[in-house]
């Protein structure tokens, strides 16, 4: 019940950012008090005990992991785009359908052997969450669980992260 509320406040955007593509606007579910706070409790029910560490992604996924973060009693770290952290970075690249990116962390923000959860909005083709993951890793952390809001099932997210040894993966609401 509480993920069909969810569901039904994530609106189809046609054609945006360009033709052909179905953009998933969380802005209605944001701008919900009721949405917003059930999205957030069902993320922070998702996480296994003694998460030490929450981390999330630039933009949209600091969202969500961070009041997560506050009700877990944990940390908050966040993955930056390159160029906003201050502090010495580690960096990975990955592919997108056009182009690349890039995904930054302190590498001295988390403790080898801290317990994380890893939340964003959205697992498409997992390229960003496998990006975070291959962060954690080089900071000897490990990677306990990803909860998303949404998963775009048609995309192969959830596949291509098994493939990289990450199999537990909740999303709240399946497309
Ligand atoms: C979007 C979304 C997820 C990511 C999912 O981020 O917020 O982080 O794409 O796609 P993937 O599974 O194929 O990596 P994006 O960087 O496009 O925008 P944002 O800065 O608004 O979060
Ligand atoms: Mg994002």
């Amino acid at each position: 019940m509480n993920r069909d509320l969810i569901a039904k406040l994530i609106y189809d955007v046609p054609d945006f950012p360009k033709p052909g593509v179905v953009f998933k606007d969380i802005t209605p579910l944001l701008g919900s008090p009721e949405g917003f706070r059930l999205t957030v409790d069902e993320l922070v029910a998702s996480a296994p005990e003694g998460i030490d560490v929450v981390v999330g992604m630039e933009a949209r996924g600091f969202i969500f992991a961070a009041p997560v973060a506050l009700a877990l009693g944990a940390g908050f770290v966040p993955v930056r785009k390159p160029g906003k952290l201050p502090g010495e970075v580690l960096s990975h690249s990955f592919e997108l359908e056009y182009g690349s990116e890039t995904l930054t962390i302190h590498r001295d923000a988390i403790r080898p052997g801290a317990r994380v959860l890893v939340v964003d909005d959205v697992l498409a083709t997992g390229g960003t969450v496998g990006a975070t993951a291959e962060l954690l890793s080089a900071m000897g952390a490990e990677l306990v669980h990803v909860s998303v809001v949404m998963e775009l099932g048609f995309l192969g997210g959830r596949e291509r992260l098994s493939a990289a040894g990450i199999d537990n993966c909740t999303a709240l609401v399946t497309v």
